[in-house]
């Protein structure tokens, strides 16, 4: 009844992505959109149903014929959110807000939240979103997107957002939380996503055909505000897996190193040395797995458990692919 994850594309070449048979649509006032640029993208473009519910075998796919996401890194952001937003009864997703659409929700405290459910895959200190704490934090902010265009007039190659723009816009993000936000968590699994978001667009939002690495202000504008892809967008020129993306994770991190922590009151970060820093890849894995996800399935039975003990396993069939790691069963094996 799951289908298993999609396989790698059968052709990862460099490609026109927004072609004739992709046409942007704006999201109308029943599709959903929330707080990742490439989903909402994607759903505007019909790589994804454009009201924006989804399996999460759509959104590997649609990650990887969009915008030529590596096999191994699409099923580990979609069964990682899946398993954390999604609805394992009838394996549907939002990729914003709750909503009926996912179906009828299993036993509470499962959230079935959707994309945007604070404090899962959604967390604090994004770039052109607010924290939950101040408002929408679904929603592209404005003034935070002043903020991304000035750190990559002053820290980017030419104005553009490049990985030292990210660096820089990454720990401002972080340091401007840390004073404002009484609420603040950046620990796992936030750090990892925080990181790697920042990341993705010097990447996967450069046109495939310069693949340089400087995202101009006006493809971050299409992308983050439109939910469009420039006229003309070719994808990367071959698929983009963790053996990439992690070096760069890691540089702009190097560059301004921090510890997992919480705010208790403005200005008051306290550092959680009990949950795994961004370098112990494994032990998110595992505080994904052993904590997060059975805060909401704390025992699962029947078709419940078997569904997310085959998403789990779609999960840790990503994990190992790049990271040598163990895996890990909260509910026992099947
Ligand atoms: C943010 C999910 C793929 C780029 C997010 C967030 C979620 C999410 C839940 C919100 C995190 C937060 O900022 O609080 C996913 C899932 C994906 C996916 C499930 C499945 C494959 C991608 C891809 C890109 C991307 C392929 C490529 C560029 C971003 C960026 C943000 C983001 C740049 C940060 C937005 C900001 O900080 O303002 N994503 N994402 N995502 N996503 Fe995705
Ligand atoms: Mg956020």
């Amino acid at each position: 009844e799951i289908p298993n994850p999609p396989l790698p594309l059968a052709d990862g070449s460099l490609k026109l992505v927004n072609d004739p048979a992709h046409p942007f649509i704006a999201a109308g006032p029943n599709d959903i959109r929330g707080p990742c640029p490439a989903l909402n993208t994607l759903a505007s473009h019909g790589y994804l149903p454009r009201n924006g519910v989804a399996r999460p075998d759509q959104i590997v796919t649609a990650v990887m014929e969009g915008l030529n996401l590596g096999n191994d890194f699409a099923k580990f952001l979609a069964y990682q959110a899946f398993l954390m937003n999604g609805n394992p009864i009838t394996n549907l997703m939002s990729i914003g807000m709750k909503t009926p659409l996912t179906g009828p929700d299993p036993p509470k405290p499962a959230l079935v939240g959707g994309l945007s459910q604070h404090g899962t895959f959604e967390g604090d200190t994004s770039m052109t979103r607010v924290d939950a704490f101040f408002g929408d934090q679904a929603l592209f902010n404005e003034d935070l997107f002043q903020g991304f265009i000035s750190t990559s007039a002053q820290f980017g190659f030419n104005g553009t957002y490049d990985v030292n723009a990210a660096a820089e816009l990454r720990f401002q993000r972080l340091q401007n939380s840390i004073q404002t936000n009484p609420q603040l968590v950046f620990t796992s699994p936030r750090i990892i996503s925080a990181y790697s978001e920042a990341v993705f667009p010097t990447i996967f939002f450069v046109d495939g055909r310069l693949n340089n690495g400087q995202l101009t202000i006006d493809a971050a504008r299409h992308f983050f505000d439109f939910q469009m892809m420039p006229d003309d967008f070719h994808r990367q020129p071959a698929p983009v897996n963790f053996t990439m993306v992690d070096p760069l994770t890691k540089a702009i991190f190097d560059k301004h190193p921090f510890s997992p922590g919480v705010n208790h009151g403005k200005n008051n970060f306290v550092l959680q040395p009990q949950t795994p820093p961004l370098a112990d890849f494994c032990g998110i894995y595992e505080d994904i797995v052993l904590r997060v996800i059975p805060g909401q399935y704390p025992r699962p039975t029947g078709i419940l458990r078997e569904n997310i003990n085959k998403n789990l396993g779609f999960f840790f069939g990503a994990v190992h692919a790049e990271h040598n790691c163990t895996q890990v069963f909260p509910f026992g094996r099947d």
